[in-house]
């Protein structure tokens, strides 16, 4: 299967999941390009590192719809088929979510719905919430809302900052990134209403 990981930043999300990709842990699969919207992403030189054909399609004064089709018309040039936000910091179009009906897969770090948006680690330590996480889910066209592939619960101890708390969940991040990916491309499973159901 074709992925195409959209970025805005550091792009350690879009390595794991390159570094997964080329070893097979996400089966039959191959990252056909990264697009960022900003062109100072960090992670645009992590993806040339791994021989990743990169674009920067910044927004450039054009309506959301206007950026989104030229990244969609960019992604179905090379047949991507799964499109994986890895730090992107933008909502999606509905003509983008239509475009890849349930193939829009974002990574989130908190376990939602629990704080969505902006900060969601320094949200959750404001909170005092004992346990955070993070949440690998589809993407619709509200602000991490789609439909839950899976989390990961992660004890927020203490002496913990939203910067420790990032640390902590962003290697969990990549370790459930992978792993959603790979059950997402074997294909087993069914959508039933909300919930993804996999088939053992
Ligand atoms: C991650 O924490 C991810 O959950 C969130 O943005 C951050 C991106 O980090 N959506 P990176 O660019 O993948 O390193």
């Amino acid at each position: 299967m074709k992925i195409g990981i959209l970025i805005s930043g550091r792009g350690s999300n879009m390595v794991a999941i390159a570094e997964a990709v080329r070893s097979g842990r996400i089966p039959n699969s191959e990252v056909a390009v990264v697009v960022s919207d900003k062109t100072s992403a960090k992670g645009l030189e992590k993806a040339k590192d791994h021989n990743i054909e990169t674009l920067v399609i910044t927004r450039k004064n054009r309506s959301r719809e206007e950026h989104d089709a030229e990244i969609i018309s960019e992604l179905k040039k090379r047949n991507v088929e799964l499109v994986c936000l890895a730090g992107y910091m933008r909502l999606l179009s509905k003509g983008f979510v239509l475009s890849f009906p349930n193939k829009i897969i974002n990574i989130h770090p908190s376990l939602l719905p629990s704080f969505p948006g902006l900060d969601a680690q320094k949200q959750a330590i404001d909170y005092g919430v004992k346990i955070s996480g993070c949440t690998v889910h589809f993407v619709d066209e509200d602000l991490d809302h789609g439909t839950i592939i899976l989390q990961k619960s992660i004890e927020v101890k203490n002496e913990d900052t939203a910067e420790s708390l990032s640390a902590k969940i962003l290697e969990h991040e990549h370790a459930l990134y992978v792993e959603a990916l790979a059950k997402i491309v074997s294909g087993n499973y069914k959508i039933i209403e909300r919930r993804v159901v996999f088939e053992t």
